[in-house]
């Protein structure tokens, strides 16, 4: 039997429904925070990676150092996780040194793992199923674009992955509306539905990507294949070409004031055209911007209150 941990008060972030409302309400303000309290001074944050990333890496690390930390980036392969030592030990070790770390891994199932035995908070930056730090960013930039995110609907037209399902579950505990439109074999289970609807939230879920889109102020794309997706390529592109890519005709569908959204990486042509991916309603770099701000702002809260 495993023993009892004695960490039980540590926060982990693995999704964004491991804040509440509130919560998230507190670290979308602290997000605009210019001067931060230094909450990492004299301390350091692991970052291990067992994927590729630009923009998660660089906001992290920006935002510990903005906090006075010191970020320690670590590819998963110089590690050697569960070959050369268990991810359990990984953490126990990294949490000699840090004062939270941050993974972003191949399977959910290795953070939670990590999450277990860590006596630091444990942040996900990026897993098969969840992509909590882009939902923050998303969240800031919509607050930004117009003074709040209640009520406001926006359209995800692509993949049931872990960005979509991220967002969809802050825009519940955001009061915003959720509508999400793919091809059949690739929307929300019953089991996202059911996690997305104990926010207070709900994700509509349409076959037409115009009727997703129609009065939408936001409107959200991404990769039809993620990573790690490699071997589904031809058949998830065959199931989303044509009719899930955002056009401007699409575009032409949502709200006039309506912004795109794409968290990018992006294949431009693919699930956007490049005249909306760079077009006067993209504002896909102050998105990209926001991540450092949102990090910022989460690790304010996540380690003022640990
Ligand atoms: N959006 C995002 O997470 O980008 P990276 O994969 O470059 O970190
Ligand atoms: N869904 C994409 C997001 C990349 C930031 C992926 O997992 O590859």
């Amino acid at each position: 039997m495993t023993p009892a941990l004695p960490f039980d008060c540590i926060r982990h972030i693995l999704e964004v429904d491991d804040l509440s409302a509130g919560e998230l309400a507190q670290i979308l303000d602290l997000s605009g925070d210019p001067a931060p309290a230094q909450v990492l001074e004299g301390k350091g944050m692991a970052l291990l990676f067992e994927k590729p990333s630009a923009r998660t890496r660089h906001s992290m690390e920006m935002a510990v150092v903005q906090l006075g930390g010191h970020p320690v980036t670590v590819a998963a392969a110089e590690v050697g996780i569960d070959y050369r030592e268990s991810a359990e030990d990984v953490a126990r070790t990294l949490a000699c040194f840090h004062a939270a770390i941050g993974a972003r891994v191949k399977s959910h199932g290795l953070l939670e793992r990590m999450a277990a035995v860590s006596s630091v908070p444990v942040v996900n930056m990026l897993s098969d199923q969840a992509h909590p730090l882009q939902a923050l960013a998303d969240l800031l930039t919509v607050k930004q674009e117009f003074g709040g995110i209640s009520e406001r609907r926006i359209a995800f037209v692509g993949d049931a992955n872990n960005v979509s399902r991220s967002l969809a579950i802050g825009a519940g505990l955001a009061g915003a509306q959720f509508v999400i439109s793919g091809p059949p074999g690739y929307q929300f289970d019953s089991t996202d539905l059911d996690r997305i609807a104990a926010t207070g939230g709900a994700a509509e879920v349409v076959d037409d990507p115009f009727e997703a889109v129609t009065g939408a102020h936001v409107v959200y794309t991404d990769v039809w294949v993620s990573m790690g997706e490699e071997a589904q390529a031809a058949e998830k592109i065959d199931a989303f070409s044509g009719r899930y890519s955002v056009s401007k005709a699409l575009m032409g569908q949502a709200s006039t004031d309506a912004i795109f959204l794409h968290c990018l990486p992006a294949n431009p042509g693919q699930e956007a055209s490049e005249e909306i991916l760079y077009g006067p309603q993209s504002r896909i770099w102050q998105q990209a911007e926001n991540r450092m701000h949102a990090a910022r702002g989460l690790l304010a809260w996540l380690l003022g209150v640990s």
